[in-house]
């Protein structure tokens, strides 16, 4: 008989006696190369990959963008088959939301910068929706992408916090050539936005350059929002070096500490957001 006192050795005996693995993979459709690039990181580690659809209500504060959130389940589909993705899930909002929702999550400090500060409530929409999804799925393994880097970190709290014994994976950021993170909010921007949205990663990958030379965060941020202004076009919301765990923002680097570096910009109607982690 074997006796386990920690979560995490039990967890990894239960894995073992159930190789095979199953890997979620939460979307909201609207799929390009950077969701199916999580498919095939899941495909890589499990048995059975499940991809599920739902543009999830509780985590938009602004209706209009929940109203122009892209809704293309055809053409999902027939990308998901393509690579392979053996189960989907995609349900209505009644099947995930039978009554109206009480339970609210919070997620600490972690809430109180970046995203939350400009999107109110949207934290708890997804750790409530991604909640209910892993009690759906059950999974051993959930792949989300480094795009939304505050939202892995309030995915990990909630693993951790609530005993999951989920392995989260973060994937790294799939672009376009020219530089843009892929975004299902992407096909939203007018063709002089889109042509202009590349400068928001050369933006953060100026800061890092301006880092690695010494200059002072306050100096970096600086240059890169000057950059920016210059183009007319960006309503910046925030551009941030944080530490990646607690995503608290710094005034300055400290060894052996991991940092980030995050921009948050309206391009017309669309919100963009990227970062780079140094
Ligand atoms: P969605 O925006 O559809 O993104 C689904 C997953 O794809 C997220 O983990 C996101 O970080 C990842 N992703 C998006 N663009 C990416 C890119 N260019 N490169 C790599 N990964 C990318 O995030 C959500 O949906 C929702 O909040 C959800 C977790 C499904 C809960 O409703």
């Amino acid at each position: 008989m074997r006796v386990f006192h920690h979560q995490a050795e039990l967890q990894a005996a239960l894995r073992a006696l159930r190789p095979n693995g199953i890997g979620l993979v939460p979307t909201m459709g609207a799929l390009h190369e950077g969701h199916l690039s999580l498919i095939r990181a899941s495909q890589a580690h499990n048995r059975t990959t499940v991809c599920t659809i739902f543009v999830n209500p509780a985590q938009f504060d602004n209706p209009q963008d929940l109203a122009h959130y892209p809704r293309t389940l055809e053409a999902d589909l027939a990308l998901l088959a393509a690579v392979g993705c053996d189960l989907v899930f995609a349900p209505t909002e009644a099947e995930i939301y039978p009554a109206p929702p009480v339970t609210k999550l919070g997620f600490g400090p972690l809430e109180q910068v970046l995203e939350s500060q400009h999107r109110p409530g949207h934290f708890a929409g997804v750790g409530l929706v991604v909640s209910k999804l892993f009690n759906m799925v059950q999974p051993d393994r959930a792949y989300f992408g480094q795009k939304d880097l505050q939202q892995c970190q309030v995915v990990q709290q909630l693993i951790t916090d609530l005993a999951w014994g989920i392995e989260l994976h973060r994937c790294p950021i799939i672009r376009e050539p020219d530089g843009l993170a892929m975004s299902s909010r992407n096909r939203r921007l007018l063709p002089a936005d889109r042509a202009a949205a590349p400068h928001l990663y050369a933006a953060l990958r100026q800061v890092q350059s301006a880092l690695v030379q010494q200059a002072s965060i306050d100096q970096a941020k600086a240059g890169a929002m000057d950059y920016l202004n210059s183009f007319g076009t960006f309503n910046v919301e925030y551009l941030e070096v944080a530490e990646t765990n607690t995503l608290q923002p710094v005034k300055i680097l400290t060894e052996g500490r991991e940092h980030a570096i995050l921009v948050a910009a309206h391009l017309g109607q669309v919100r963009l957001i990227d970062n780079i982690i140094l």
